[in-house]
């Protein structure tokens, strides 16, 4: 008899599912143009890479000598640092307890959809990982539709549909998972959109998983609604996952975190986490631990920090908007991260005379022909065989627009995220207007007739 190897090669049913991630696609396209000697604007990482704040880097370099492996569920002043930061955020008293620190808030998503019943619901269009993510945990998703001008605006009408339609194709919708602000839109809920989805997931018992890794680079207010704030927390099956990465520019020392509710539903699920942490990754780094219980600090410098990298995101991010509506590409005003979103189909004629029917097609095109970087929104859920809504989108991140490498950095980085705070300053950003430009030039190529 053949065995199964033979049969089948050497890999599982599950590894044949798996691709390389399209962010990381992408990357390795680019470093190959570069490498001939093309130009291109890299619009295509959402990579912060703004300096660390001093004291931050300070405790890192301070900690390099603490080797040994930290408590599962992290470094006890950690927990404590984002509890009191999440309290004052959540206008909620969170316990330290009530956190897990992991590297990252990638793998506690990982662990969260193998660990919780049920198939997922999950807004169209979202960040590239949580599918993957959601087959490798054997489920299925079902895509909640959003409105098509912002692609991120959620209805209960379009909940209603999307819970409907699992349950028609013999799902079992018990996860929703959303991110505000979004991934790939830089789009945000509001209070509304917030309660709506709240109240939608409680009426179908359904956990509310809430990636808030960018919550704190939201550009107003009214955009930093969350479904996890206030005392209800504690009474509902919501998680809340964040981290290091986006708001502090470390995404490579991998610190992200969980925060359970004070009920029984977050003891069962947490007390879970901790033995598939324990199994998988045991604890992240202990320096990461140390300095990012620094970063959490809810103390005047790091208060000015957050502030100042908000201002500069929210400068640079809003620029790279007002550019590409100029240009004419369907595109709604970002309310937070450092992400745009545009949708080129007002050139759809245009597009299609050249033989470019969807965004992965647009996207190479814009790479190969124009050096300019971009994601298709198709690696994001979006159907590109689908309405005008999702064809022809693009994912454009500006967090490489600032600096050309390490040097420059760390030189002018920290007088830019100074500049930044007063918006009377004008900022220089020579990438941003190189973007601005390759964007202009390859839309003034495709208005040329063939
Ligand atoms: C929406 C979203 N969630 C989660 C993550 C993971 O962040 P980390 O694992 O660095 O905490 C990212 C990173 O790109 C992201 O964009």
């Amino acid at each position: 008899m053949e065995s199964k190897e033979t049969e089948s090669g050497v890999l599982t049913a599950l590894a044949r599912k798996m691709r390389l991630s399209a962010t990381l696609a992408i990357n390795e396209l680019v470093h190959r143009r570069t490498a001939k000697g093309y130009k291109v604007v890299h619009l295509g990482f959402g990579e912060a890479t703004f300096p660390i704040q001093r004291n931050v880097a300070a405790a890192h370099r301070n900690a390099s000598d603490i080797t040994s492996y930290l408590p599962v569920a992290g470094l006890p002043e950690l927990q404590e640092a984002i509890a009191k930061f999440q309290s004052r955020r959540l206008k909620n008293n969170i316990q330290p307890d009530q956190v897990v620190v992991a590297p990252g808030s990638k793998p506690l998503l990982f662990a969260l959809f193998d660990l919780l019943q049920g198939d997922v619901l999950l807004p169209r269009p979202s960040w590239v990982s949580y599918e993957p993510q959601i087959i490798h945990a054997g489920k299925q998703i079902f895509w909640v539709e959003t409105d098509k001008d912002d692609r991120h605006t959620i209805t209960e009408a379009s909940l209603q549909s999307a819970f409907s339609s699992a349950v028609k194709e013999g799902g079992n919708p018990r996860i929703m998972l959303i991110n505000s602000p979004s991934n790939p839109t830089g789009q945000a809920f509001n209070k509304r959109d917030v309660e709506t989805i709240s109240a939608f997931c409680r009426s179908h018992d359904i956990t509310l998983i809430s990636d808030e890794i960018y919550s704190d680079i939201s550009f107003s207010e009214e955009s930093s609604a969350t479904p996890c704030s206030g005392s209800r927390f504690n009474i509902g099956h919501k998680i809340l996952t964040g981290g290091l990465s986006k708001t502090y520019s470390a995404g490579g020392w991998r610190v992200g975190y969980a925060i359970f509710p004070a009920n029984d539903f977050g003891a069962r699920v947490q007390s879970a986490v901790l033995a598939y942490a324990s199994e998988c990754w045991s604890a992240a780094s202990a320096p990461a631990q140390k300095a990012a219980a620094v970063a959490f600090d809810t103390s005047p410098e790091m208060d000015l920090y957050r502030s100042q990298v908000v201002s500069l995101h929210k400068r640079c991010t809003l620029a790279l908007y007002q550019a590409l509506r100029q240009c004419g590409l369907a595109v709604a005003e970002p309310k937070g991260a450092f992400y745009v979103y545009p949708s080129f189909h007002p050139f759809s004629k245009q597009l299609e005379a050249r033989g470019i029917w969807s965004s992965q097609e647009l996207s190479r095109w814009l790479i190969e022909e124009c050096g300019v970087a971009a994601l298709p929104g198709s690696a994001f859920g979006e159907d590109d065989a689908g309405p005008i809504g999702g064809r022809y989108r693009l994912r454009m991140a500006t967090s490489y627009l600032y600096f050309h490498d390490q040097i420059e950095r760390y030189e002018h980085g920290y007088h830019l995220l100074d500049l930044a705070s007063d918006a009377n300053n004008v900022l220089n950003l020579p990438l941003l207007d190189e973007a601005i430009q390759a964007i202009q030039n390859a839309v003034a190529k495709l208005r040329i007739e063939l």
